[in-house]
């Protein structure tokens, strides 16, 4: 299985109508063994499917199936939009439990990938439990920071690996190659990025120094 990157556009500016599709299409021209997959916001998801051929993530769906359900993502929607998954209880977008599991077992039934976020150990192993591809361990105090979970929090990685029924990911200040390799070598099998690159001017080379790739 290939390490993933999987770049969380988020509601950045910088990475927002246009300049989402550019930096997709930036994304699409890097040849690499690591399995680039972009989250961006659901407004973009078709466009991106159609310009270029990565995998698109939505960055959350409700658990709901067609009906009267105002300004819900509905994961039928996403689905037909173009994306292959998505990401459930971000810590920007918590979920119950409950909602979780819905979600999870609706994105399952429309064919798509989930990765279900957590905070903390206890939520890894709840969320574990629910099958989904897999969890991403994310301390939501380094999201957006300089200082990279790997190594402020190297132990919350691991611990997460013990824990977890199912491949792990890492997030929050992931910058660079060393970030990167090293939540591999903790056992984790890729990591989510969103500021590295989305507020970079050159989101290309912030996207190979991750890789590793020149
Ligand atoms: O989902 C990834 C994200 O929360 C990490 O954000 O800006 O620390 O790379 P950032």
């Amino acid at each position: 299985m290939n390490p993933k990157l999987i770049i969380n556009f988020k509601t950045y500016k910088q990475a927002t109508g246009q300049k989402a599709i550019k930096i997709a299409k930036k994304a699409d021209k890097i040849d690499s063994e690591v399995d680039i997959i972009l989250c961006p916001q659901p407004t973009n998801i078709k466009e991106i499917y159609t310009k270029t051929d990565l995998n698109i993530y939505s960055q959350h769906i409700d658990p709901i199936k067609p009906g009267s359900n105002t300004g819900h993502i509905l994961p039928l929607s996403i689905k037909k939009a173009g994306a292959t998954g998505t990401l459930l209880n971000h810590s920007e977008k918590n979920m119950t439990l409950k909602k979780i599991e819905n979600a999870n077992q609706l994105a399952k039934k429309h064919g798509l990938k989930t990765v279900i976020c957590a905070n903390n150990i206890k939520t890894i192993k709840a969320a574990s439990n629910l099958n989904p591809d897999y969890v991403a361990i994310e301390p939501p105090e380094l999201i957006g920071g300089d200082v990279s979970v790997t190594s402020a929090d190297p132990q919350i990685i691991t611990e997460a690996v013990e824990v977890s029924e199912v491949p792990v990911l890492c997030g929050a200040g992931v910058s660079n190659n060393e970030d990167f390799q090293k939540a591999l070598e903790l056992g984790a099998k890729g990591v989510l990025v969103a500021s590295a690159i989305t507020k970079s001017k050159k989101p290309k080379k912030a996207i190979k120094k991750i890789i590793g790739e020149n």
